[in-house]
C-alpha cells in the first residue's frame, strides 16, 4: 500500500477518535492482538495492521459485507450469530447497546430478549403517550460489539476498538439527527472517557457532529430496585424522541 494511502488511512482513524490499533498476524487470529499506537501519524506501518475504511457512500450493506464472517477478535469463538443491526437505514434515530446476549445470538438481531422488549416497549409506550407517530422499525438499533460476549461479560477494550469501527461505519451511514446510547459501555465506545451513566444521562454530549443522549441500559432498568432509573430513562428518552421528531 502507497505510503499516502497509508497516512490517510490512519488520518482517518485518528479522527474518528482511534488511538490503537490492533494488529492481526497475516495468516491466523491472534487471541491477545498487539495493540499499535496512534498518537503520531507513522506512514511506515504496514497496510495489514489497518483495519477496512469507510468508502464514500458507505451503506449498511457494504458494512455487513465487510464484516462478512470475521474472526478478527476472540469474541467470534462461542458466538452463534453476529448481530450486526435492524431497523430504518434512513433513521433519524440510532439506539446504541453494548453487545448480543443469549437471544440476539441465537436470532441474530439486536434486542429481542427481555431487555429488548422493554426497549421497544419505552419506544413505542413513550412515542404514543407523546403523540410521536413511530415505531421500533423506524429508528435503527445495534450494538457497540456484533457476536456475544461469554457469560454475557462487558466488552474488552481491544474488542469494543476492533467492532468499534464498524459501528462508527453504521452510524455514519445512517447519519441519524441524534444517538441514544444505552449503558456504560456505549456511552464509553461513543464518548471516551471513565464517566458511568449517572454522570452523563440527561444532558446532551456530541458524537462527530451527531447531538448524542446516554440513558440506562434496560437491563439495569430490569432490575426491581432501579424504579428512580426508571423514571429518569423515561425522561431522556422523552427528551430525545421530542428532539429528533418535534
Ligand atoms: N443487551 C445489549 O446491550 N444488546 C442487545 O442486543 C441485547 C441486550
Amino acid at each position: 500500500m502507497e505510503t499516502d494511502e497509508i497516512r490517510r488511512r490512519l488520518e482517518y482513524f485518528r479522527d474518528l477518535g482511534f488511538t490503537e490499533i490492533y494488529k492481526r498476524e497475516s495468516g491466523r487470529i491472534s487471541t491477545a492482538p498487539e495493540a499499535v499506537s496512534l498518537p503520531v501519524i507513522s506512514p511506515t506501518l504496514p497496510s495489514d495492521v489497518l483495519p477496512s475504511m469507510a468508502p464514500a457512500n458507505d451503506t449498511l450493506l457494504a458494512i455487513q459485507q465487510d464484516i462478512g464472517e470475521c474472526r478478527r477478535c476472540r469474541l467470534h469463538e462461542a458466538r452463534n450469530k453476529i448481530v450486526f443491526g435492524v431497523g430504518n437505514e434512513r433513521a433519524k434515530l440510532v439506539f446504541v447497546g453494548e453487545g448480543p446476549g443469549a437471544d440476539e445470538d441465537a436470532q441474530g438481531i439486536p434486542f429481542v430478549g427481555r431487555a429488548g422488549q422493554l426497549l421497544t416497549q419505552m419506544i413505542e409506550g413513550t412515542s404514543k403517550k407523546e403523540g410521536i407517530p413511530i415505531v421500533r422499525s423506524d429508528v435503527y438499533i445495534c450494538n457497540v460489539v456484533k457476536c456475544r460476549p461469554p457469560e454475557n461479560r462487558t466488552p474488552e477494550a481491544d474488542e469494543m476498538a476492533t467492532c468499534g469501527q464498524f459501528l462508527f461505519r453504521q452510524i455514519s451511514a445512517i447519519n441519524p439527527k441524534a444517538i441514544c446510547a444505552l449503558g456504560s459501555t456505549a456511552a464509553k465506545a461513543l464518548l471516551g472517557g471513565k464517566d458511568g451513566v449517572t454522570r452523563l444521562r440527561g444532558k446532551w454530549h456530541k458524537w462527530k457532529d451527531i447531538p448524542l443522549m446516554v440513558t440506562y441500559h434496560p437491563s439495569y432498568l430490569l432490575r426491581p430496585y432501579n424504579q428512580n432509573a426508571k423514571r429518569e430513562a423515561w425522561e431522556d428518552l422523552k427528551t430525545v424522541l421530542h428532539f429528533v421528531y418535534d
